[in-house]
Parts: C-alpha cells; structure tokens; sequence
C-alpha cells in the first residue's frame, strides 16, 4: 500500500543549516547584518506591541537550555538555544539554536529555521545597532575581547553599521585569535593581535567582550576602562556568569534590552534590583537619552532578547518569498477532514 503524498497544509518552509549559509552569501554578510540592523531596531522600535517575558531557562551544572518566546499579535515566534561553555573542548560548539514562526490567527507554524548561524549575526546586529545610538561620534577602533564562534560577526556588523575601521584581538587561547585574524583578512579592517587585554583595549572607542565561562569572570577591571568608551558586553547572560568587575558598572550608563531578564541574567546582577537602567528601546524611540556627553562610559549589558530573534526570523522569512534557500517540511498532520486525525493515521497501516 502506498502512503498518500501530504497534502499543500502539511507543508511548512525549513531553512536548513546549508541553506541559511547559501542565503546569507548570496545577500551578502555585511548586507545581512546591515538589514537585520533594521529590523532589530524596527521591531524595537515598536516595543509595547509584544508580549515579553524573560526566557524560559533550564539551567544544568555544564550549562543551560532556553526558549525563547514573544509575539506581535499577528506573528508569534520561538527560538531553542544553548549555552554550554565547555562544549568548545569537547569539539562541540557552545551556543546551537533553531526557531519557528507561526501565524497567530491559525496557530500553524509558516517557518522553521536553523538559528545557530543566525543567532550569531542577529547578536551582532543587535550590537552594532546599539552602538550605532551609544558609542562616541566618529568611533573607528573596536577591541574584541573572546574571539570565538561570535567575533567574526560581531567585528564584521560593527565595521558595516557604526564604521569601524581598526581591530583590536585578545583571547586567552592564542589559536583563537589567530583564526579570527585568518576570518576576516580581506574584511577591510585593520586587525591587530594583542598580547593582553590591557594592550585590546589601547585606543579603542568600543569595547566588546564575548568570552565564554560558567562563573563570575573578571574580563575587564575598573583601572583599564578609561572615561568616554562604549561597552558592548555580550558574553555574561546567563545567572553566575559574567564579565566585568561591578565597579566598571559603578561608572557606567547602563542600557539593557529586558530590565526583566536582563536582572538575572546580565552583568547587572551584580548590583541591587532597583538599580536605575536605561532600555534601549527607548533610546531608540527618542523617550530616553542615550549619550549625553564625551565623557560618559555607556555600557550595553546585551544579554539577547526573544525579539532580536522574532526580528531575524521575520528577515529570513522575507527573503523566501522567491521560492529559494528552504525545503518543504512536512510539519503539519492535515486529515481530508479535520477531525479525523485517527482515520489520517490509519492510511499509513502498513504502508512504507
Ligand atoms: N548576548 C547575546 O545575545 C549572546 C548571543 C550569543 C552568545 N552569547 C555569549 O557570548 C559568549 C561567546 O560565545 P561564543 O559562541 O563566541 O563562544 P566560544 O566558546 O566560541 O568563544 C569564547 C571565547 O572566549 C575565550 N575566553 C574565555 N575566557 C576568556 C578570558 N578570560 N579572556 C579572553 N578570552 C576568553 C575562549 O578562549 C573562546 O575563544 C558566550 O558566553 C555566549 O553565551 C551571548
């Protein structure tokens, strides 16, 4: 007996790992970290609109499991990560994630997505947006401090969206560093491999950290953050896990995407719940300041919100209207009538 072919419901678009990669080449990687600048920053702009909630984390001694939920009241959107910093060793990678949309007057599903590759290019689009609002006019030096799975991308939209144009490398694993150097030769930035953090952050206007570590880390001290730089620090973001000294915060203007979620996972659980923070979507939005004067030390405690993802699933799915980059995924049960779903099961009886 032959199975029936699922019907046209059944099917939801898949964008495959080798996909998302052939996607972004052809657009473009700068292109696409400029337009998922846009979107992030749209979507941000637009913030009261969505249902917000800190994300849903199962914390394990070797790491931690989140999804990620939020809606618009036309789209709804999720996306499944991890973040286990001693995968790296094993030879796995320490953040993996894949994510849905669906359309909220139906329920049904109308993408699924790879969004390992895309976490890390709307991470970096995240970053550099915020940077656009917060780092001192004219920024042209970016220190990276971790040079990972992330840095790439993150030096990659800094030089696209805020115009840098020098690099500044440190990782405690020199390998590290030496294959971010490798990465981006041919970028167009002027890349520098420092033997120290001290040295990374000499004359860089922008200070991003993207380490990896399960515990209360010291990446930067007071004394080496001198007055007018901008913080970009993304790799504290989970409970227990951060990447500055609390008195670097102390002297900081701190902005934060979720004061919710970014409470227990960022930077700023070092210092009491009251502590005044600034969300960038207002920034954005004009309803708050941003910089406000040369001197000032802004710091982004970014610790990555559900709608960085929505705004990067929406993206992706625009740019499938062409019928390329995804395969069918056959999703969705769909019985000839809709509350047969046993009788549906049924034809595949001894089928193959
Ligand atoms: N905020 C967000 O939205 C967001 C998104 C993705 C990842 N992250 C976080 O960013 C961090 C980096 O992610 P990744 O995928 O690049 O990880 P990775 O494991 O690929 O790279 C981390 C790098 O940090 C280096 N490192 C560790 N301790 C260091 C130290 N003390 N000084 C200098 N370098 C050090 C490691 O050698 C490694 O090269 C992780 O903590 C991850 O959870 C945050």
């Amino acid at each position: 007996m032959t199975i029936p072919a699922p019907s046209k419901l059944a099917y939801v678009p898949f964008v495959s790992v080798d996909n998302m990669m052939k996607l972004v080449h052809h657009i473009g990687v700068e292109q696409v970290l400029a337009d998922l600048a846009r979107y992030i920053q749209d979507d941000f702009a637009r913030w009261e609109l969505f249902d917000k909630t800190p994300r849903v984390a199962s914390h394990s001694t070797e790491g931690v499991i989140e999804l990620m939920p939020t809606s618009d009241g036309e789209v709804y959107g999720f996306k499944y990560v991890n973040g286990h910093p001693a995968n790296m060793k094993k030879g796995l990678q320490t953040v993996t994630a894949f994510g849905l949309l669906a359309d909220v007057a139906s329920g049904y599903p109308v993408m699924l997505s790879e969004m390992t590759i895309l976490t890390a290019l709307r991470t970096a689009a995240t970053s550099a947006m915020v940077a656009k609002h917060l780092a001192p006019k004219g920024a042209k030096t970016l220190a990276m401090i971790g040079n990972g799975a992330q840095s790439e991308f993150q030096a990659l939209a800094m030089k696209t969206v805020c115009g840098i144009e020098n690099l500044r490398l440190y990782d405690i694993d020199p390998a590290a560093t030496a294959k971010c150097k490798a990465n981006l030769a041919g970028s167009g930035l002027n890349i520098t491999a420092c033997p120290s953090p001290e040295a990374a952050i000499e004359g860089a206007q922008i200070i991003t950290t993207c380490t990896a570590d399960k515990q209360y880390a010291t990446i930067l001290t007071d004394n080496m953050v001198g007055a007018g730089v901008h913080i970009n620090a993304i790799g504290g973001d989970c409970p227990g896990k951060t990447e500055l000294h609390r008195d670097i915060l102390l002297r900081s203007d701190i902005f934060v995407e979720f004061p919710e979620q970014t409470r227990i996972e960022g930077e700023i659980q070092q210092l009491e719940a009251d502590y005044p923070v600034t969300e960038i979507w207002q920034v954005i939005n004009g309803t708050a300041k941003g910089r406000t004067s040369d001197a000032q030390i802004t710091l982004f405690d970014g610790v990555g919100f559900a709608i960085e993802d929505f705004s990067a699933l929406r993206y992706v799915h625009d740019q499938l209207q062409d019928g390329n980059f995804y395969q069918d995924l056959d999703m969705v049960a769909d019985p000839d009538d809709p509350r047969d779903l046993f009788g549906m099961l049924q034809r595949a009886k001894g089928g193959k």
